[in-house]
């Protein structure tokens, strides 16, 4: 996946492109960032970056020029880079956009290429998000200073369904929300910490049971933290049938 991203602090995506498994990914050529700094597109010897917003008020703006050459110079780098004839999506990280979901990082993550706007101060001219912007996707209904925090957590989200970014150990597939359900219950060593077990049939071998085991706790985990996430979903025999046992499972033991 070719990304283009416009920020005034590249640095920050060190957090990314430095460590873990996203930081893999870019060192294995999967996810290749380019960055793009308004501030290297302005012409004034202050290298200006922000601008007041008309009709007053606080806070300023990032300045348009730069922000609109630094798209254009994104764009084309990315365009250059990305063997397929489709257009690049722009995308403004943004709290007015769609709330990022796991269906969408998925839809996302199919892209070869995109190009990433990270908003600072008080945000961008509403006319480059007219002209130059194809979606807005925020993190949710909340503010923080600066787009490179929301983009890099999309990159990382992203990065996760590349194909040969996770081992199998790790496969997206089985992460919470994948499959519109909370994951289950882990556990590790030791067997037993301050008089709490493991649950025995994780130990037994038994790959059915530890199975059906796994989807009960998935279904009984989504159902008393995430009750919405069941709420336009059908289920199939099976999951409504081990849901019901949960459920009995915990008013038993809630009741004692
Ligand atoms: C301080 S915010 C601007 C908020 C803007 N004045 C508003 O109220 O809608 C600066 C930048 O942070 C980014 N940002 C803030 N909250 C975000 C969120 N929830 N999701 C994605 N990006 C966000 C955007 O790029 C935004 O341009």
């Amino acid at each position: 996946m070719q990304l283009g991203i416009v920020t005034l602090f590249p640095e920050m995506f060190a957090a990314v492109t430095d460590y873990g498994i996203s930081g893999r990914a870019v060192r294995a050529g999967l996810m290749n960032l380019e960055f793009f700094n308004p501030r290297d597109f302005t012409t004034d010897k202050h290298r200006t970056v922000d601008d007041k917003p008309f009709g007053g008020g606080p806070g300023m703006l990032m300045k348009t020029e730069p922000l609109m050459a630094s798209i254009a110079a994104a764009r084309q780098a990315v365009r250059q880079k990305d063997s397929a004839s489709h257009k690049t999506r722009v995308i403004y990280l943004s709290p007015q956009g769609r709330t990022l979901k796991q269906d969408s990082i998925i839809e996302l993550a199919q892209l070869q290429s995109m190009v990433l706007l990270c908003g600072r101060y008080q945000g961008i001219d509403n006319r480059l998000v007219e002209s130059e912007i194809d979606e807005e996707w925020s993190l949710g209904d909340f503010v923080i200073s600066g787009g490179e925090l929301a983009a890099m957590t999309l990159i990382d989200a992203m990065t996760r369904f590349q194909p040969g970014a996770l081992g199998d150990e790790d496969s997206a597939l089985e992460d919470s929300f994948t499959n519109g359900l909370l994951h289950s219950p882990e556990y590790t060593r030791p067997q037993s910490i301050d008089g709490q077990d493991v649950p025995k049939v994780l130990l037994s071998g038994d790959h059915e049971a530890i199975r059906k085991w796994r989807l009960k706790q998935s279904l009984g985990a989504t159902w008393l933290k995430r009750p919405d996430l069941l709420k336009d979903r059908e289920l199939e025999q099976e999951q409504i049938e081990l849901l019901e046992q949960f459920k009995q499972e915990y008013a038993h033991y809630h009741a004692l």
